[in-house]
């Protein structure tokens, strides 16, 4: 009887260490405590035994059924104890990688050149101020001294989007609309979209211009000179040069061109100048009289000048570039060399 004491328990034993996990030790847990398991089964057995023996053997055997107890217990707590480590490591997160660097945007180079000329006149005393960018051709052109069948309409490509309305081709509409909206003194800029058919390196059918406006008592050309030497110095550098060169506009009398002296070359002649070494970057000119009397100004107490400046134009000879396209397609590359 002892013999087979022991080798149940050996088997026991030995079956435990084998364990792999908790179902399995509940088969074993049957198999020798449950109510037919081998231990019950030799406690069963008792009855044949010699009953001086019994005492002995009866203790042995209850030995063996609390030792087996404690073992199972034992083995049931490092089964679970494995059974959450896995998880634990199913489930870890890797803290570790180093996080994403967010993409951070930067000012495409219209707006930093824009937002410069707009500081620019903002400390000069003017307001900014919007207009529409689709017109109606009163504002776009007769308000503006530019008469139906009148042939300075060819100087601009115009989409027009019916016989009266149009898509502005330049922001001197902005003019009209802010004068007949108050008196004189007037002293603004007018950013925003222009639109005219012409697509090549220099040109785009979309494009963004600058247009300044005073009206006020005693205004002269002097002012124009000043106001305009004061900007090109404050945009491209106190050295800078101008030249003021006769041109036409039908809304202002006299007009002028103005050119500054070359800010890659500073005069000297290079490509970007094609040898001149000037570069013309604003049309301007004393506002016609005409215009003043249409919106109902006195003619006789205020006048006033006028100008209008490409931003794409001015951007490109300022960063030298050479495909205005390259402002309109977003490619990172170009627009990162901004930041
Ligand atoms: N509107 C003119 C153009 O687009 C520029 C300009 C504005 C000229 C104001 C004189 C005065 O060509």
């Amino acid at each position: 009887m002892e013999a087979k004491i022991q080798s149940v328990r050996a088997s026991a034993i030995e079956e435990c260490s084998k364990l792999e996990n908790l179902e399995q030790l509940q088969q074993l847990r049957v198999k020798y405590l449950g109510k037919k398991g081998e231990v019950t089964q030799l406690l069963r057995g008792m009855g044949s035994i010699p009953a001086d023996q019994r005492p002995l053997v009866g203790q042995m055997v209850n030995r063996l059924k609390s030792e087996l107890e404690q073992l199972y217990d034992q083995k049931e707590t490092e089964l679970e104890q494995q059974v959450q480590q896995k998880r634990m490591q199913m489930e870890a997160l890797d803290i570790t990688l180093p996080g994403r660097k967010p993409k951070i945007g930067s000012l495409h180079p219209l707006t930093l050149v824009l937002d410069e000329i707009k500081q620019i006149f903002i400390a000069m005393g003017y307001q900014v101020v919007e207009g529409p960018e689709i017109e109606t051709d009163y504002y776009n052109f007769e308000a503006l001294n530019i008469p139906k069948d009148h042939p300075a309409r060819d100087m601009q490509d115009t989409f027009y989007i019916t016989e009266e309305f149009l898509l502005r081709s330049q922001t001197s509409p902005v003019q009209i609309h802010v004068m007949e909206g108050q008196e004189p003194p007037v002293r603004i800029i007018a950013p925003g979209k222009v639109y005219r058919a012409d697509s090549d390196l220099t040109h785009s059918p979309m494009f963004h211009q600058v247009e300044g406006l005073l009206v006020d008592q005693g205004v002269t050309f002097a002012d124009l000179k000043g106001t305009l030497q004061a900007f090109a110095k404050a945009l491209f550098g106190s050295e800078t040069k101008t030249r003021f060169r006769p041109s036409y506009f039908p809304f202002t009398e006299p007009s002028a061109e103005v050119d500054v002296s070359c800010i890659i070359c500073r005069g000297t002649g290079c490509r970007v100048c094609s040898n001149t070494g000037w570069l013309e970057i604003l049309g301007s000119g004393m506002v016609d009289p005409r215009v003043l009397a249409k919106v109902g100004y006195d003619i006789d107490k205020v006048s006033g000048f006028a100008f209008g400046m490409g931003i794409e134009r001015i951007t490109m000879l300022k960063y030298g570039i050479n495909d205005i396209r390259l402002f309109f397609t977003n490619d990172q590359r170009f627009l990162n060399q901004f930041k």
